[in-house]
């Protein structure tokens, strides 16, 4: 009798407690499902991160405003450098951040951000590789943070948001609790000379992969439109000239004035970034150069004196 009591309860206890396991799992994780879902379904204005943008330009334009704000708890000054921008649905933008640590030691500060209306977030796109999360400032720092973003042209046709003219990206530095893989800022500072790893910071493209873009390992000097494998628009496939660094200036200031046609959606408008960019390509170009070099050193060696 006693056994099938002790049975009972236990059948009744051990689901219980599971539930209760289940429970506090959820509300102890909540904070981050809650991140992932915001950040799968654009929900309350979270914004969409990605790789790239290939898609294409249209030409409705709409305008882009910024807001800046710092949490109670970090000694920071944080402003945006533009108020607003105007842009193509499709076309990226790079705007800049400014960010300063008001104390005399290093902080770490980490980034979040929506826009309004919350509608757009899922249509309001940031490119991956200038997303903000653990960020150290070192001690009087002041750096420019770069943000490049784009709007989905997608958001012209949801009755939702076809009829929204202004968004709003608003970004809040809050005290990092997680400090100690942060990244650090002073990638960003320009320096007088031309600063390649500076540079390399701003390059999205991969160097040895067609991905954002064509592939840019040994682009310094390349025809233009001749990466293997990548589907280049007509304007740059057909393009006769060579990447010379004056070329690559005028490519990163505006490459659809450039190469009109061209399918490059960025803007690079600051020209310590441009020198940085450039620096940084040239020099992987020469290293990339040496190792093929190196390389058929090596083969002539091997087949003078072939194994046995
Ligand atoms: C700021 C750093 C960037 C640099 C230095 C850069 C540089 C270049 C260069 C040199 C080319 C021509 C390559 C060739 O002829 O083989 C190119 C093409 C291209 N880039 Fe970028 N790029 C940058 C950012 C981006 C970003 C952020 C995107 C998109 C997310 C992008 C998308 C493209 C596309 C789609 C092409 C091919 C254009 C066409 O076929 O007309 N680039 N880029």
């Amino acid at each position: 009798m006693m056994k099938l009591t002790r049975r009972r309860n236990l059948k009744v206890v051990v689901p219980a407690v599971a539930v209760i396991g289940i429970m506090l799992g959820v509300v102890g994780y909540s904070p981050t499902l809650y991140r992932l879902f915001c950040a799968a379904t654009g929900y309350g204005g979270t914004t969409q991160r990605v790789d790239s943008d290939m898609g294409t330009v249209s030409g409705r334009v709409i305008t882009v405003q910024f807001d800046s704000n710092v949490a109670p708890g970090l000694p920071w000054r944080f402003e945006q450098v533009q108020r607003e921008v105007k842009v193509r649905l499709g076309e990226q933008q790079l705007v800049s951040f400014t960010a300063e640590n008001l104390t005399d030691q290093a902080i770490v500060g980490h980034a979040t951000f929506n826009v309004t209306p919350q509608t757009t977030g899922i249509y309001f796109n940031k490119i991956q590789c200038f997303c903000f999360d653990e960020e150290r400032l070192n001690a009087h720092q002041k750096v420019d943070m770069p943000v490049v973003f784009f709007v989905d042209p997608a958001l012209a046709s949801d009755p939702e948001t076809r009829d929204v003219d202004t968004i709003t990206l608003s970004y809040t530095f809050f005290r990092s609790v997680n400090p100690e893989n942060a990244k650090d800022l002073s990638r960003f500072i320009a320096s007088a000379e031309p600063d390649p790893v500076r540079g390399e910071q701003l390059v999205c493209h991969a160097l040895g992969a067609n991905k954002t873009g064509p592939m840019l390992g040994g682009v310094f000097e390349r025809k233009a439109g001749s990466a293997a494998g990548y589907k280049y628009s007509p304007a740059l496939s057909s393009a006769d000239l060579d990447w010379s660094a004056e070329n690559l200036d005028r490519w990163l200031s505006d490459p659809r004035k450039f190469i009109v046609g061209a399918r490059m959606p960025v803007r690079v408008l600051d020209e310590a970034s441009r020198r940085d960019i450039i620096a940084y390509l040239d020099k992987e170009t020469r290293e990339m150069n040496d190792r093929s070099e190196l390389k058929s050193v090596a083969q002539g060696a091997a087949n003078l004196h072939p194994k046995e």
